[in-house]
């Protein structure tokens, strides 16, 4: 059984959120999870969207806010460094009627960081600080933040900021268990995640390598409240049901089930991108949850949706049956590389 856990009115149950991810936790994307892990995602939340874009009011950086109603509770994240564009940004969010509004402290981007957003707001905590007390004092809608476990191994400062974030009135805190130094390499450091936990009131999400039922039940320990889900939904956008059902791989080699899941995300994609922009964006979702079927690799290499989803078709009417022995190729490489 996975833990719930609240933020002031916001029941946030099971206590399994989809972690935001830039150019994947689209308003499609998010749908589609929610609408095959059935009360399994406790949390959607928005990919980062800029403060400056935001409040310069560029189109393509409001539209990343939309959401659907059924994708309550959802949460959008902003990022930026210039206190009072992040208190002005904030305040969108509350406008367009979100639940609640993240602060990113955990983005590495070379871009992001050179201009004082992500990551290095953990090497400026009273610049941090000042944000937190001005966008807390701007809105009304629940405050949280999601961070590193610190810049490099030598500033590891994350319960710090957490303490500080804490007393400024954040009232959720997920933190990745990884510098900024580390990138996504080595895996993340949970017994941080349980200490910053130990140390605060608040509810404490933990974010790194949640990948299925077994990893969740060993993360999820002590006074840690939920989990944050990232690229396993990408390789597995079932996750969520599998952990609180306790089934597993249940898309393993199950191409019906996938063909379904790819068309249902192109109608999705085609409500909110031009049909140009959702080829990228099926392939990002195809090439990482269709390994081990032998249409992958000529699905990968087609640039039209037009073109993909004659193809897709053609798979489901059985034009493309692959050979048992070819299919034993594809997953031993397939395995392999995953390995690797
Ligand atoms: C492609 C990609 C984009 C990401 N974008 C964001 C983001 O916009 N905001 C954020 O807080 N974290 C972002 N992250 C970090 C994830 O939310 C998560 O903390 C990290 O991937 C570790 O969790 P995982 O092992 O479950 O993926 C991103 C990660 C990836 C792989």
């Amino acid at each position: 059984m996975i833990k719930s856990y609240s933020v002031r009115h916001i029941n946030v149950s099971p206590g399994l959120v989809l972690s935001p991810m830039s150019g994947v936790t689209t308003r499609p994307f998010r749908r589609l999870i929610k609408e095959y892990n059935p009360g399994a995602v406790g949390l959607l939340v928005s990919e980062f969207v800029s403060v400056e874009g935001m409040t310069r009011g560029s189109r393509r950086t409001l539209e990343m806010m939309r959401f659907s109603e059924e994708e309550r509770p959802y949460c959008v994240q902003i990022f930026g460094y210039d206190v009072d564009r992040m208190r002005d940004a904030a305040l969108m969010v509350q406008d367009i009627g979100a639940d609640m509004v993240d602060i990113n402290c955990g983005c590495p981007a070379p871009k992001v960081v050179k201009r004082g957003g992500g990551c290095e707001l953990m090497r400026q905590p009273d610049h941090l600080r000042q944000i937190i007390r001005e966008v807390r004092r701007a809105v009304s809608i629940p405050l949280t933040l999601k961070i590193r476990a610190g810049w490099d191994e030598s500033s590891r400062n994350a319960i710090d900021v957490a303490k500080m974030a804490e007393s400024e009135g954040i009232e959720a805190l997920a933190i990745h268990g990884r510098t900024r130094a580390q990138l996504y390499r080595g895996l993340a450091d949970w017994s941080l995640v349980k200490e910053v936990a130990e140390h605060l009131s608040i509810p404490v999400l933990g974010s790194g390598d949640v990948i299925d039922g077994a990893t969740a039940e060993e993360r999820l320990q002590g006074k840690v409240a939920g989990l944050f889900i990232g690229r396993a939904s990408i390789w597995n956008p079932l996750v969520f049901r599998e952990i609180v059902s306790g089934e597993r791989d249940t898309l393993r080699n199950n191409h019906a089930k996938m063909l379904e899941m790819l068309f249902r995300y192109v109608d999705l994609l085609r409500e909110d991108f031009h049909d140009s922009s959702c080829a990228g964006k099926l392939k990002q979702l195809a090439s990482q949850m269709c390994r081990g079927a032998i249409w992958r690799k000529p699905l990968l290499t087609l640039n039209t949706l037009a073109e993909q989803i004659d193809l897709l078709r053609r798979v489901r009417d059985g034009a493309f049956l692959p050979s048992q022995e070819s299919l034993e190729q594809e997953r031993e490489a397939t395995d392999e590389g995953i390995a690797a």
